[in-house]
């Protein structure tokens, strides 16, 4: 498994095997049923984000040194150029915002024009049905975090490349195991193919439980997808439930 679980040290064969073994019977106890198929993952063209990167994550941190890693993190975001064409147009880069001690994240496919423009992510229209989705949760945006997995707006909000994904990935999977939530909320085929590193479709990744690190992470519809398909709100809502009920929050 990738984030968490690639950070955390390793004590030789048969202590990972050990480790894994227990890993799975745990997520079998606790309902999750099946993995994704992990695609034959091409070499990032660049060592992106990952490699870079000067954050180190020891697990478990306390909410003082969350928020430090984060704005260490924030910074080479903010500074990163290995996608120039995205640097280049960008107004900002979009990092994420909420709870640094959420249970609960929401992962995006990339920023739009309102979100390259004001540095936040889900500023817009689909970020404004978001907030109902959550406020419908019982929960307030300042409860979860949001990041999406691209930090740059890609042009004409096209779908981002794999190469861009790949650059962003080590900071996305920072932030992920900076905060190291209990549930992952993927919204649409990107960010659900990036995090699980699977081509099958959202509707297939749907209605099924898998594990990023420590997280158990369940995918649904993007709130993009809702106004353009106002009929799949349904759907989504089906989603928020079965999440809250795993969640133990009362609806
Ligand atoms: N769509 C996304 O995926 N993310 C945003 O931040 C805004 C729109």
């Amino acid at each position: 498994m990738d984030g968490h679980a690639k950070q955390s040290g390793s004590s030789g064969g048969n202590g990972r095997r050990r480790a894994l073994k227990q890993r799975l019977e745990s997520l079998a106890a606790s309902g999750v049923s099946s993995l994704p198929k992990r695609r034959a993952v091409k070499k990032p063209a660049s060592d992106g984000g990952g490699g870079r990167s000067s954050v180190v994550v020891p697990p478990a941190l306390d909410v003082g040194a969350r928020s430090r890693a984060l704005d260490v993190l924030r910074q080479e975001v903010a500074a990163c150029r290995l996608c120039e064409p995205l640097a280049k147009a960008r107004t900002n880069t979009v990092f994420g915002t909420g709870s640094t001690t959420a249970r609960l994240c929401f992962l995006g496919e990339a920023p739009g024009a309102d979100e390259d423009a004001s540095g936040e992510p889900f500023v817009g229209r689909a970020g404004q049905l978001l907030t109902k989705i959550i406020e419908a949760c019982t929960l307030s945006r300042e409860d979860v975090y949001i990041l999406n997995v691209l930090k740059c707006r890609p042009p004409e909000n096209r779908r981002p490349l794999p190469d861009e994904t790949a650059c962003c990935r080590g900071y996305f999977e920072k932030q992920l195991a900076i905060i190291a939530p209990e549930y992952i909320c993927c919204l649409g085929t990107t960010a659900a193919q990036a995090l699980l590193q699977t081509d099958e479709t959202i509707g297939a990744l749907r209605k099924r439980w898998f594990s990023f690190g420590t997280a158990q992470v369940i995918c649904t519809y993007h709130p993009s997808y809702l106004l353009r398909n106002p009929p799949a709100k349904r759907e989504v809502w089906d989603d928020m439930k079965l999440l809250m009920t795993k969640m133990g929050v009362q609806l």
